[in-house]
């Protein structure tokens, strides 16, 4: 093989590589450091009149005054767009009557930039009158190439865990938090589970479930609490406040989690038991002959 001919070998497994770690979109020619603080503000003009004595430089060492009042850090144009985005999430969420409209609303919501990567909204799935409502975190590469939640491996996992406790796509409602695909299957950051939240809190209030089971921690971050970790509030039953009344949610751990984590099985298998406990209570979904069929368990 010629030099050229092994680098482009090289260079074809390195992008394969990328490819299967998830980073399939290209986003910038350029790459950039979205860690990197904003800009500090221009030095305010002099201003006029006599020259001021300069302070000695001890005195520039000195701390400041407890009274004396600090500039605020200047907010860089994504918080400011991303702020803005909720706002108009909010007003267009709520002008919708039914489930269309919600989508007619998202199609047509520019606030967030991974729209312009995924190939689709990724709305929801299942059943609209079911009484139960399943929320995950974000489409992935399989679900935003077909439109549909959770049709991957972790869904498949889903499925049989939702089998496992007799359910099914029919007695289910499936949507997820943030409802294009953040590129490379990253987790969405809390600035689009901000902005996307209105959205997902009319959506729960028009299919109006009786029961609400949050897989991952961005579901149970965005509902209730922005530092409220997975790992430690799982299996802990919350009401969800929703303006018809409160409604019971299940934290519980997501299934990608699970397929890496595969000893955290024990403990997702109590939390369906005790979701199934809780729908019985209810009487919810009740589980009859044909819903547990023998591949489910
Ligand atoms: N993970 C999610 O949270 N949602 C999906 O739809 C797929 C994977």
């Amino acid at each position: 093989m010629t030099d050229t001919t092994s680098q482009f070998h090289a260079d074809l497994a390195a992008l394969a590589f990328l490819v299967d770690a998830g980073l399939d979109v290209v986003i910038d020619a350029e790459p950039t450091d979205r860690l990197k603080p904003p800009p500090e503000p221009a030095a305010a003009p002099a201003e006029q009149g006599p020259a001021k004595p300069t302070a000695p430089a001890s005195a520039a060492r000195e701390p400041l005054p407890q009274s004396r009042p600090v500039a605020a850090r200047p907010e860089s144009p994504e918080v400011i767009s991303e702020r803005q985005a909720a706002i108009t999430a909010q007003q267009l969420a709520a002008q919708c009557a039914d489930l269309d409209a919600l989508r007619a609303a998202l199609e047509g919501f520019q606030g967030l930039a991974i729209r312009e990567t995924a190939t689709q909204l990724v709305f929801a799935d299942g059943n609209p009158e079911a009484d139960i409502m399943l929320i995950g975190e974000a489409p992935g590469r399989d679900e935003d190439r077909l439109g549909r939640p959770f049709v991957g491996e972790s869904g498949k996992l889903l499925d049989r865990m939702l089998g496992a406790i007799g359910l099914d796509r029919q007695s289910v409602y499936i949507t997820n938090t943030v409802l294009w695909r953040p590129p490379g299957n990253r987790k969405p950051t809390p600035a689009e589970v901000t902005a996307m939240l209105p959205f997902l809190v009319r959506h729960i209030e028009l299919v109006a479930p009786k029961a609400l089971l949050l897989v991952g921690g961005s579901a149970l971050s965005a509902l209730f609490d922005f530092d409220a970790r997975i790992t430690r509030e799982r299996g802990r039953w919350r009401d969800y406040p929703a303006a018809t009344g409160p409604i019971p949610a299940l934290p519980m751990f997501h299934p990608a989690y699970l397929l890496r984590q595969p000893q955290l099985k024990r403990q997702a298998w109590q939390d369906l038991l005790s979701f199934r406990e809780r729908l019985d209570e209810l009487g919810v979904a009740p589980v009859t002959a044909e819903s547990v069929t023998p591949d489910s368990a």
